[in-house]
């Protein structure tokens, strides 16, 4: 099967590459790249199927390192079927699974698990992310040699901090022998128990228990201090404040191999949108202040952090519909991601080609996998997308079984239509937004 991507304007950082050309692809491979490489393509060829592109973004597919697919145990809220076609309507063609599962993915029947569901149900590739201690409590490590045998890219213990500092640097020694990258959720839990939102004036307005900053920080910089100890990569998960950014950008300055992500929420909201007790805006990390977004924004767009993760996390609707101390952490995110990012394209915060960087080919190389680039050869994983097409999220419409967004009823501009993954439709928009696949 042959599919010509015409005309559109293709975006691959992994080569620098921004200019309006065709994407052949063949054999579920990318075959040709360039300006009139699938000029002589007729839609009447045998076997080939030409998708006129102009006016569109032709980009790799989308790399999320932060998903919640929730199987095994808590299908109620997602699954692995759901949330792959959630990730397919979003553009991405890989996505990396947390492993805050039931049982927790502390080893290596449950990463097999996965691996052969993600198989049979899934519609992107899936890469499992395994747990640093077992069952997530932070003390005794998991076998991670099996973990990675059994096709874990990373470990993390997301969801909760790997707070010990003697059980991380164990942790890092372990991950940088196998070959790991470690992934940390730095929340030190003491600063945050009982804690419901970002510490400041509005969490003392809805009389809420704050969450300081220094909740993050003091963790971040401890953690690249034991990253440079041990030599091991080190990956920051959702980072969320103005202080993460500052010891990031100085890790980087020394040559440190670290490298981190931010979630579209805490690019865009802040903690003001938690008033009036807003359980779809209650997130781990919390929405912070307008300084820390500020930085955020900055910090992507020059690099510091060089990744967009979603953090995708569905809840089913009794879990949210609760009073607010009650309701679980998290909002879903792979299907808004990219159209919301594109407003800060728009605004000219963010370059194109960079944010396409942070969603495809910076995670790709943060977790060595072999994804995130148009190169000849490379897997036929690619997005199509409208830059301008307007529609309004509505949640019920949504392919995952999540609904915990707090941007239900927003018009966004820029809407993926065309989804591929190794050469084949993952996801295709119809001619009125639903999907036909
Ligand atoms: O908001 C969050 N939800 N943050 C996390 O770290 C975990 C996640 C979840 O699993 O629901």
């Amino acid at each position: 099967m042959r599919i010509v991507l015409r005309g559109g304007r293709v975006l691959d950082p992994s080569r620098g590459l921004d200019l309006v050309a065709d994407v052949v692809l063949e054999g579920g491979r990318v075959s040709r790249v360039g300006p009139g490489a699938g000029a002589e393509a007729r839609a009447t060829d045998r076997d080939t199927r030409v998708v006129e592109c102009a006016g569109r973004w032709v980009t790799p597919g989308f790399v999320d390192l932060h998903t919640h697919l929730r199987e095994p145990g808590q299908e109620y809220k997602e699954d692995i079927a759901s949330g792959t076609r959630a990730a397919a309507a979003g553009g991405f063609t890989t996505v990396c699974a947390m492993p805050n599962t039931k049982p927790v993915n502390d080893n290596r029947a449950v990463t097999e698990m996965i691996v052969a569901r993600a198989r049979t149900d899934g519609v992107v590739r899936v890469h499992p992310i395994g747990a640093v201690t077992r069952g997530q409590e932070g003390r005794e490590l998991t076998e991670m040699a099996d973990l990675r045998d059994g096709g874990c890219v990373a470990v993390s213990d997301d969801g909760r901090c790997v707070a010990d500092a003697a059980v991380l640097r164990r942790a890092l020694e372990y991950a940088r022998t196998f070959g790991l990258v470690l992934v940390q959720h730095a929340e030190d839990p003491i600063l945050t128990h009982g804690a419901q939102m970002h510490e400041g004036a509005v969490a003392t307005r809805l009389g809420l228990k704050g969450w300081p900053r220094v909740a993050e920080d003091h963790i971040v910089a401890r953690d690249l201090m034991l990253s440079e100890l041990t030599g091991a990569r080190y990956h920051l998960a959702h980072a969320s404040t103005r202080g993460s950014v500052a010891l990031l950008r100085a890790a980087r300055d020394r040559g440190l191999p670290v490298s981190a992500e931010v979630t579209p929420h805490h690019l865009m909201l802040t903690d003001e949108a938690v008033l009036g007790y807003r359980t779809a805006c209650k997130v781990n990390p919390p929405l912070r202040e307008e300084a820390d977004r500020e930085a955020l924004i900055a910090a992507l767009a020059d690099g510091t952090l060089d990744c967009v993760a979603t953090d995708h996390a569905p809840h089913a609707n009794l879990e949210k519909d609760c009073e607010f101390a009650e309701a679980a952490f998290g909002m879903v995110g792979l299907e808004t991601c990219v159209p919301l990012l594109l407003e800060l394209v728009r605004a000219e915060r963010l370059r194109a080609l960079r944010l396409v960087d942070a969603l495809t080919s910076a995670p790709a190389r943060a977790f060595g996998l072999a994804a995130g680039t148009l190169a000849v050869g490379a897997p036929g994983d690619v997005a199509v997308l409208d830059p301008e097409a307007l529609w309004t999220v509505e949640p019920s419409r949504f392919r995952s079984k999540g609904r915990n967004t707090p941007f239900a009823g927003r018009s966004l501009r820029g809407r993926v239509e065309l989804t591929l993954v190794g050469g084949v439709v993952a996801f295709e928009a119809g001619p009125l937004g639903d999907p036909l696949r």
